[in-house]
Order: C-alpha cells, then sequence, then structure tokens
C-alpha cells in the first residue's frame, strides 16, 4: 500500500518517545525478584483477589488492545513505534500481576490464557471507537483523547488496589505500576500538546466535544472481549474497588486537563518540556 504522510505531525522528531522510552526501562530492573515472593493469601481481600486477576488479564490482553492503536495511528510512524514501547510495558504489567497471584496461590490457568487470545476485540472495539468518535476529528487526535482517559482510569484503579490491598508489599508495588499508567496517561496528554501546536484550530476545537463525549460513556477496551463478559471480569470489576471520591476525583481531574482546550490558544496551552511536565521524573 502506498505511503500517504499524515496531515500534520505528531512530534516533529522522536525526541519524546526517547525520553519515556528510556523512564520506562528503568523501572521493573527487578522483576525476576518477584519470582521468589511468599504471600499470605488470607490478608488480601476477596474483592481484590477479584481485581488482581482480572487486571493481570487485562493487562496480557494489550496485543488485542494495540491493534486498535495502530489502525487509529495510521501512517504516523512515531505513534506507531509509541505503540509498541507502550505494549512492551502493559505486558510488563501483566507480568508483575502475575507474579503477585503466583505468590498467592491463584495463578492464570490455561483456560485463562486461551480466552484471551481468542481474537475478538477488534471489531467490536472499532464499532464503539466509531460510535464515539466525532466526525471530521483527527482519528490520531480522538484516540490520544481516549487514551488519557483510559491510563488515567488505570492510575485510579491501581492506586485504589493498592490501598485495600492488606500487604504493605504489594501495596508499594501496585502503586509502582499506578506510576506507570501516570506516564501512559501524560505521554498521550503530551502529544495532543504537541498536536495543538500545528493542527488547524478546528482540529483543536473538537478535543473538548470529543472529550464529553468519552467521559460520557466510558468503555474500557476490555469490555470488547468476550472472555471477560463471559467471566464477569468486566468494567464493573475493574472499578469495583473505587469509591466515590475516587470517581470524582478522575472527572475533576480530567474534566480540568481537557478544559485548558477550551481556551484560547496564546494561554491555552503551556510548554511541556521539562522533565516533571512529563510526568517522569519520579521514575527516571
Ligand atoms: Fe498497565
Ligand atoms: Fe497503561
Amino acid at each position: 500500500m502506498a505511503y500517504t504522510a499524515p496531515p500534520f505531525p505528531s512530534f516533529p522528531r522522536p525526541d519524546t518517545l526517547d525520553q519515556f522510552f528510556v523512564a520506562g526501562r528503568h523501572m521493573w530492573t527487578d522483576i525476576d525478584e518477584f519470582k521468589k515472593w511468599k504471600l499470605d493469601p488470607s490478608k488480601v481481600p476477596a474483592e481484590v483477589m477479584h481485581f488482581l486477576r482480572s487486571t493481570s488479564l487485562i493487562e496480557y490482553g494489550v496485543s488485542q488492545y494495540v491493534r486498535s492503536y495502530l489502525h487509529y495511528y495510521g501512517e504516523d510512524f512515531k505513534l506507531s513505534m509509541w505503540s509498541a514501547i507502550w505494549a512492551a510495558e502493559e505486558y510488563t504489567h501483566y507480568l508483575v500481576l502475575r507474579r503477585m497471584l503466583e505468590a498467592l496461590g491463584d495463578g492464570l490457568t490455561d483456560e485463562d490464557y486461551a480466552g484471551l487470545e481468542r481474537g475478538d476485540f477488534y471489531d467490536s472495539y472499532l464499532s464503539y471507537f466509531e460510535s464515539a468518535r466525532l466526525d471530521g476529528f483527527d482519528q490520531r487526535m480522538a484516540q490520544l483523547v481516549f487514551g488519557v482517559v483510559q491510563e488515567h482510569s488505570a492510575v485510579i484503579a491501581y492506586t485504589a488496589a493498592s490501598k485495600k490491598c492488606g500487604i504493605p508489599e504489594l501495596a508499594a508495588v501496585l502503586k509502582r505500576v499506578a506510576r506507570d499508567e501516570v506516564r501512559h496517561s501524560r505521554f498521550n496528554q503530551v502529544t495532543l500538546e504537541s498536536m495543538v501546536k500545528v493542527c488547524p484550530p478546528e482540529q483543536r476545537e473538537m478535543i473538548w466535544p470529543q472529550f464529553r463525549v468519552v467521559i460520557s460513556g466510558l468503555q474500557m477496551p476490555q469490555e470488547h472481549v468476550a472472555y471477560f463478559n463471559e467471566k464477569h471480569m468486566g468494567s464493573e470489576l475493574y472499578h469495583s474497588l473505587w469509591d466515590e471520591k475516587d470517581w470524582s476525583r478522575m472527572v475533576l481531574y480530567l474534566t480540568q486537563y481537557f478544559g485548558r482546550f477550551r481556551k484560547p490558544l496564546e494561554d491555552g496551552v503551556q510548554e511541556l518540556e521539562d522533565p516533571v511536565e512529563l510526568g517522569i521524573a519520579e521514575t527516571a
């Protein structure tokens, strides 16, 4: 198929990818140590055990979700590269959670793996995404708006699990996963901010209404994997550890973040070049 250049670039150079990639490489250098864990399952509430199992599988499902990323990023080479980097990081989360489950004596089964590997995600997710994507909105930017919301949901989910898991060692690792999810959400934000510097004004104006549509009917990608529905491990379980405050904090944070795109361009977008603003200072 002939190459068609994207209408405007995501990034002029791959430097931002480099920064996020390097930060990610520092995060889990001790992953093999987790094989030695022995954890007492009686200390972990049943709802957290369910969450860990389902979330481990959700992270394992990344091979499915990355297909839609590649679809919507199209010929944008740098964003396709990010999809590959991101997929490896989500696989790392699966591995961390799997080690936790094994240390708690409740590892994943062959049925779990087979259920996830059945390729029944793509068409269902694409039809949801297309019904939610605003007409005429750049499909990369639409994916980034979804990405900010989905990754921020993951921050809330892991933070809630860390508070309720009952074992300090586990809590510390779940917080580390949450920090990774902050970085993922931040990557989506930084990319949007880069694109609004070069996109036509009408594209920038669609960010806020697109966010409104996403947040009002939020569906996580796992809802489109049949196995999660068969096993009752979809979004309800994913959100089961959240309380009212978690929900309102999430909506408030995201509303404030996306609200900046409603303001005039001159003061609506900040220059975000230093590592703190990239959300990676803590992890580097
Ligand atoms: Fe993750
Ligand atoms: Fe993530």
